[in-house]
């Protein structure tokens, strides 16, 4: 079994509490240290919460007890009852994002829960009401202080559940597929990673216009269940395969929409495969994502292997090019008025039963590696949640004992570090392989994926 595997589905969940030697639990939720503790002082009250202790694998994530949040100005206490996974988190984890924060931080983007307490200042929402939020950072325990800005209050007829399982992915699709694309009456569209949380979004909010018609792109393995789903996808394509010649035997000409959420070489297929007057969207980079921890070359291959296209190109071609990136538009271009009302619109689609989302499984905060792997190993067919007051799911317990399993457990490691540079050895072969243009790597990670 390897490493990653282990960290998955053997390790016994372990809460740990603070000591001295354990530094990042002295610390408080946004990673700043701590003011010392007055010894007359009473000792604050924890919560159990998902730290990222260093960028890398499923083994830099812990679940510890963290003081809990206090409230600043303009900021709600939610006690939370269900967490959103996103791709996001797992590039988080890599440290595959831009402007990481230090660690250690508490990991997570949306959550849903009950207003416990409100910070001076906010309007418009108030002790007890349900409400979902996208905080940055943090989301992902049992208690968190949020900007009020940040936070979105929930018709009665929305659950916990339902709101981390369309906030994030619908609001994206929405805003991807009506402000962007401007999508209308018989257009086309292609969308990546089908299957998953925003690529399900899509497809639905898709089809509340008619006549339109939805290529979808997504891991074989996943055909069968999203057909099952009744998911609205016209053409199911695989992925892996020349899904452009595919598309073209539908529909010559090409497509008028491409959604693009995983870069690389998949944009210049994507610009390609566009009707005149199309538009491109590139809202994501899921290609950079290869192992389990960050791979600084699969990063500069997706850059460098993306044309570089002059708009006196995109003049004579009429053709669009575009991005979207939630996060940055949220913290830091001021976009959260304008995803306040997004939402809104979300939350009515889904009143008015025009949205189905669809869950892949529910997880306790105890089981995050395992639910973090399911999505690394492109399993997931839906939403991944985590849910706090779930309890972890029984580990197999580990059978030797005493000096018994000091010596097996050090064998272990041994076995365990020796499988690890073996597979480190693959993934620099693969890589050395593709930047000679030889798809040998690919195809051995096929192979791997479908002997799985
Ligand atoms: N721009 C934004 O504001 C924004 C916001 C949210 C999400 N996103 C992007 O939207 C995409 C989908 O996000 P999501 O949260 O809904 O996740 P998701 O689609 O549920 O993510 C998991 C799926 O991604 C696919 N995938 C593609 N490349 C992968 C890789 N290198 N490793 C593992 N899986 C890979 C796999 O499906 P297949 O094998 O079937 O393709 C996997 O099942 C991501 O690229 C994410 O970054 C962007």
């Amino acid at each position: 079994m390897s490493e990653q595997e282990a960290a998955a589905t053997n390790e016994e969940p372990k809460i740990e509490t603070p000591t001295e030697n354990n530094k990042e639990v002295k610390e408080n939720g946004t990673g700043e240290s701590a003011e010392p503790v007055a010894e007359e002082k009473e000792a604050p009250k924890e919560m159990r919460a998902v730290v990222l202790n260093g960028f890398g694998g499923l083994k830099s994530v812990k679940i510890l007890k963290k003081p809990e949040p206090t409230l600043n100005e303009g900021e709600v206490l939610i006690r939370v009852k269900a967490c959103g996974l996103n791709f996001q988190d797992l590039m988080v984890r890599q440290g595959a994002i831009d402007s990481p924060p230090k660690c250690p931080f508490i990991l997570g983007f949306e959550c849903a829960g009950e207003i416990e307490q409100l910070g001076e200042g906010v309007e418009g929402l108030a002790v007890g009401d349900q409400v979902v939020a996208l905080p940055e950072y943090r989301a992902w325990s049992e208690l968190v202080a949020v900007p009020a800005k940040y936070v979105y209050k929930l018709p009665k007829d929305i659950s916990h559940l339902d709101a981390v399982t369309i906030t994030m992915n619908y609001t994206v699709a929405y805003i991807l597929l009506f402000e962007l694309a401007g999508i209308s009456q018989g257009k086309s569209l292609l969308v990546h990673s089908v299957g998953g949380g925003v690529g399900q979004a899509i497809v639905q909010l898709a089809k509340t216009v008619p006549n339109v018609t939805t290529f979808g792109v997504c891991s074989k393995s996943k055909h069968e269940a999203l057909k099952t789903a009744n998911s609205p996808i016209d053409h199911l394509l695989e992925r892996g395969s020349d899904y452009v010649s595919e598309i073209r035997k539908v529909s010559p000409d090409g497509v008028d929409i491409v959604l693009d959420c995983l870069c690389g070489e998949e944009c210049n297929k994507g610009y390609a495969i566009l009707k005149p007057m199309g538009k491109y969207i590139l809202y994501g980079s899921s290609n950079v994502v290869t192992g389990e921890t960050k791979s600084f070359f699969s990063a500069a291959r997706s850059w460098w292997q993306v044309d570089k296209v002059s708009p006196l190109k995109l003049f004579d071609e009429n053709r669009t090019l575009s991005g979207f990136n939630l996060r940055r538009l949220m913290y830091a271009q001021n976009g959260a008025d304008y995803v306040q009302k997004t939402v809104q619109e979300v939350f009515k689609l889904f009143q008015d039963g025009k949205i189905k989302p669809l869950l892949d499984s529910t997880w306790a905060l105890e089981d995050v590696a395992e639910a973090m792997q399911k999505m690394h190993d492109r399993k997931n067919v839906g939403k991944i949640i985590l849910d706090p007051s779930l309890e972890p799911k029984p580990k197999p317990a580990t059978p030797a004992k005493g000096k018994d399993k000091k010596k097996q457990s050090s064998e272990e490691k041994k076995d365990s570090s020796e499988e690890k540079k073996e597979e480190e050895k693959k993934e620099e072969k693969k890589e050395e392989a593709m930047t000679n243009g030889d798809s040998a790597g690919e195809s051995e990670s096929k192979g791997k994926e479908n002997s799985s």
